[in-house]
């Protein structure tokens, strides 16, 4: 069965046909959905989803866009979502330059907060890097995420980083943007990594992967992903497939009786 570490079905795009897609995934190999969060206002539907589908767990956090008017009083909040059984990570989390939607000072200040609760309440998280490397691996170096563990998506890093990230023994996560064509980075970043340090992920509805591209994305494309990264590791789709649902397992702390397949 496959993991699709990063999705995002609480999205507006999936209002008319929720149900259909989440309902396909088990006869269709997918296994075991991460939903990802990026605003506290997302977090009531996600639970929704989580109580409805057992195989989709939540993370709950405030992504880099989101930033801008945030308080104490919305960390308080976060925490008392984090208790909830499903919730097994913190994120998205992070910094994003490219559309620098809340000033970048703000975006710093969160991503370290939120890295703070997370090492408090012993969870990993969920880290989104867009155009912001350095600044990035910066704060996560110095309020030692690593203790806190978990995972790069869509990893846009180079190798290098890579490695650091490796080192402190979190996981990094390809998406669609590996099938494109003029896809470099991920493609050598995705022939270094080892096997047991890689997650999946589609970050639907976004990102959809070759052959798909400009359709909506959902879990049933992550194979895609799969297959591109055995071509690219010399493996076979079916060791991927394995290799990363024990590493997503591992990364969110999923015990065996809790994914109920
Ligand atoms: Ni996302």
């Amino acid at each position: 069965m496959l993991f699709d570490s990063h999705a995002h079905y609480n999205d507006e795009r999936f209002d008319g046909d929720r149900d259909e897609v989440l309902s396909s995934m088990t006869e269709n190999n997918v296994g075991l959905i991460m939903n990802s969060c990026s605003s506290l206002d997302e977090v009531p539907l996600i639970f929704d989803i989580c109580e409805k589908y057992p195989f989709v767990y939540a993370s709950v956090g405030i992504h880099p866009h989101e930033v801008e008017n945030l308080t104490e009083n919305d960390m308080t909040k976060l925490m008392e979502y984090a208790k909830n059984p499903k919730v097994k990570a913190i994120g998205e989390i992070g910094l994003d330059y490219y559309y620098n939607f809340s000033p970048r000072e703000t975006q710093k200040k969160w991503l370290e907060r939120q890295v703070e609760i997370a090492k408090e309440i012993h969870m990993p998280v969920i880290i989104h890097d867009r155009d912001a490397h350095k600044d990035c691996m910066d704060i996560l170096r110095d309020c030692s995420v690593r203790e806190a563990g978990g995972v790069f998506h869509c990893y846009s890093g180079s190798v290098e980083m890579a490695r650091e990230i490796i080192d402190w023994g979190m996981y990094i996560a390809f998406g669609g943007s590996l099938t494109f064509k003029n896809s470099v980075r991920p493609v050598e970043v995705a022939k270094y990594a080892p096997l047991d340090r890689i997650l999946i992920e589609t970050d639907c509805p976004y990102l959809t992967p070759v052959p798909h591209r400009g359709e909506r994305n959902s879990s049933l494309y992550i194979h895609y992903v799969a297959e591109r990264l055995a071509e690219i590791k010399g493996v076979t789709p079916r060791e991927i497939e394995e290799a990363t649902f024990e590493n997503a397992k591992k990364c969110f702390n999923i015990t065996e009786g809790e994914a109920a397949l």
